[in-house]
């Protein structure tokens, strides 16, 4: 295969994060300055969004590993098992669907029902990731839309008292698989993977500092009481949840969607239990 040459447009999604990117051909190598475009929009923008080319969602699961790895190390991957059946009950780590679609009964993929709250994935183990690719094989006639916040622009608006208090802090991380939404989470729970990290880090790429801390998964404040640590929190999360830093996507099918876990949080709007809602997922690291 010859690399495709391209043209890059990038069209902002919103004021606050988000951009589409037209031009891309993914089904062909990725030329190097292409390449290092789409990592200077991903480092801009956060999300990055590429339309589908095609009025039906056909886009195969190695077209989307070759995007994902413009931008870091691709999950799974090496394992001996890239290759995996479209219907495959247990895709190997890194690579699933988001879906409510079953099969002989049981689940295809995970996350099937309803509403999400905020938060940044794998953000319970000690190496999150960095980066994670969603593309739109089904989609519900309403609701389902994901939404991004913008976290570096949260960190940014915070008093200079409030950014001193944040400075020093760390977050504790639980994630419940079966939690959508932050009281779900049973944190009696001991085989509840968590971790902790600072709730302002600096980004790898850009060195911008962002909060880091969801509603779904930062159970409390390394070191303070609780009462104290949920009145700080809850402040926090209401903070980063404003309008004025979030962008929700409404799913066009065959979307291909990245988001950027380092410096924002996402979250799901609801959608209509009856209708099919099923994505393909794969997520990136960083490398080494
Ligand atoms: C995820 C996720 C949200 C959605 O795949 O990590 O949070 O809109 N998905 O399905
Ligand atoms: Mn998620």
């Amino acid at each position: 295969m010859t690399a495709a040459s391209t043209t890059l447009e990038i069209e902002p999604l919103s004021p606050v994060l988000g951009a589409r990117l037209h031009g891309l051909d993914l089904s062909r190598p990725i030329p190097a300055a292409t390449q290092a475009a789409m990592r200077q929009a991903f480092a801009r923008y956060g999300v990055l969004c590429i339309p589908s080319a095609r009025a039906t969602p056909d886009m195969d699961v190695e077209d989307q590993i070759r995007f994902a790895s413009v931008f870091g190390k691709v999950d799974g991957e090496g394992n001996g098992q890239l290759r995996f059946a479209e219907g495959e009950k247990r895709p190997k780590r890194g690579i699933m669907f988001v879906s409510n679609l079953r099969e002989n009964g049981e689940l295809v993929g995970v996350l099937p029902d309803g509403e999400m709250h905020f938060h940044s994935d794998g953000a319970h183990r000690d190496v999150p990731y960095r980066g994670t690719t969603l593309y739109a094989i089904k989609i519900p006639s309403r609701g389902g839309e994901t939404k991004f916040a913008n976290l570096t622009a949260a960190y940014e608006a915070l008093s200079p008292a409030m950014k001193t208090r944040v400075e020093g802090l760390s977050g504790r991380f639980v994630y419940d698989v079966r939690a959508t939404l932050r009281d779900q989470t049973n944190e009696g729970d001991e085989g509840l993977s968590s971790s902790v990290h600072p709730l302002v880090r600096r980004h790898s790429d850009t060195g911008k500092p962002a909060l880091y801390l969801s509603r779904l998964m930062t159970r409390n404040i390394v070191g303070l009481e609780r009462a104290d640590s949920d009145r700080l929190l809850g402040e926090l999360f209401d903070h980063c949840e404003q309008p004025r830093f979030v962008y929700a996507h409404t799913w066009t099918l065959g979307d291909l969607l990245l988001w950027d876990n380092r410096c924002l949080n996402h979250a799901r709007n609801d959608f209509p239990a009856q209708e099919e809602r099923h994505l393909r997922r794969v997520t990136v690291s960083d490398p080494g």
